[in-house]
């Protein structure tokens, strides 16, 4: 099926690694210009040329913190004045690290909103104006199915995604009169760098094995499986297209069927 989004350009965050990177590969794949930032830049550079050559589109790396506040208007400015315009975007980062739920603190509050919540919002309020003069253009939010079913060690994520998604609900209704749509993408437990690193680290609290930790997670996903991040990406891609001009203030979990209850 063509998505009908070659030459369209596109702005993904957190491409380095996992399914940003997948997003990206994805989009390069239907003609998409892109940007793609992250903080590693020699990982970023290497992307870029991959996508160029094999794709023959246009890619540019644009490293950038989206813990630093100052981040999002300049990363939102790098990527028009390298491509002359967003159409896409794709918001995502890393998320916080894995805590106690009764043992927050400000700093630790602070420090995950800025990240999930205020910097994407930046970011997004950058490039929508652009958007909407053009009377087309994507938004897209990798969050959680934390969002609908939270996960006890990973309150910061929980909450600080659950306020970007009020934001995106609101934002949706209020942009899509000029042709842009606002959706959230929400991953299960994809087979990424992130889901690896949270594994270790439940097996290091918990005294489990690896193997001991995994198997726990299959138990809860009926497909019986983690997801390929590709199978993601396809998603997000999709919510990208021509074709979901009419789909937005959608929230869809990708997850294998891990939530628990009605949509
Ligand atoms: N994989 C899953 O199944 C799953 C499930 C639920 C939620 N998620 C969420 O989905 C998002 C993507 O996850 P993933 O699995 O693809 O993780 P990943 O492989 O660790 O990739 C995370 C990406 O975000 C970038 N990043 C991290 N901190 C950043 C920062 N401060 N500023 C800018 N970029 C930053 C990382 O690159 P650099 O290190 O180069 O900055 C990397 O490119 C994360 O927010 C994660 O929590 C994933």
């Amino acid at each position: 099926m063509d998505l009908g989004i070659r030459g369209r350009r596109a702005l993904v965050g957190g491409a380095s690694s996992g399914l940003g990177r997948a997003v990206a590969e994805r989009l390069a794949a239907e003609g998409c210009d892109l940007a793609i930032s992250a903080r590693r830049a020699a990982l970023l550079e290497d992307l870029a040329a991959e996508l160029v050559a094999r794709h023959g589109v246009r890619a540019i790396a644009l490293p950038a913190d989206l813990a630093d506040p100052a981040a999002p208007a300049a990363l939102a400015a790098a990527a028009v004045e390298a491509l002359g315009g967003i159409d896409i975007l794709v918001l995502n980062a890393g998320g916080p690290p894995p805590s106690d739920p009764t043992r927050t603190d400000a700093a630790g509050w602070a420090a995950a909103f800025q990240l999930l919540a205020t910097s994407p919002i930046e970011l997004a309020s950058a490039l929508l104006p652009g958007m909407r003069k053009r009377g087309w253009g994507r938004v897209v939010s990798i969050g959680s199915y934390a969002i609908r079913q939270p996960i006890e060690e990973l309150v910061y994520s929980n909450a600080g995604r659950s306020a970007l998604v009020a934001w995106l609900k609101t934002v949706s209704r209020v942009v899509a009169p000029d042709g842009v749509t606002v959706n959230g993408a929400f991953p299960g437990r994809h087979a990424t760098p992130r889901i690896e690193q949270l594994d270790r680290a439940t097996a290091e609290r918990t005294g489990r094995t690896l193997e001991e930790v995994r198997a726990g997670h299959l138990a809860s996903i009926p497909a019986g499986r983690y997801g390929q991040p590709d199978e993601f990406a396809g998603y997000v891609a999709w919510l990208c297209s021509e074709p979901a001009a009419y789909q937005t203030g959608t929230f869809t979990s990708i997850d294998g069927g891990i939530v628990i209850g009605l949509p």
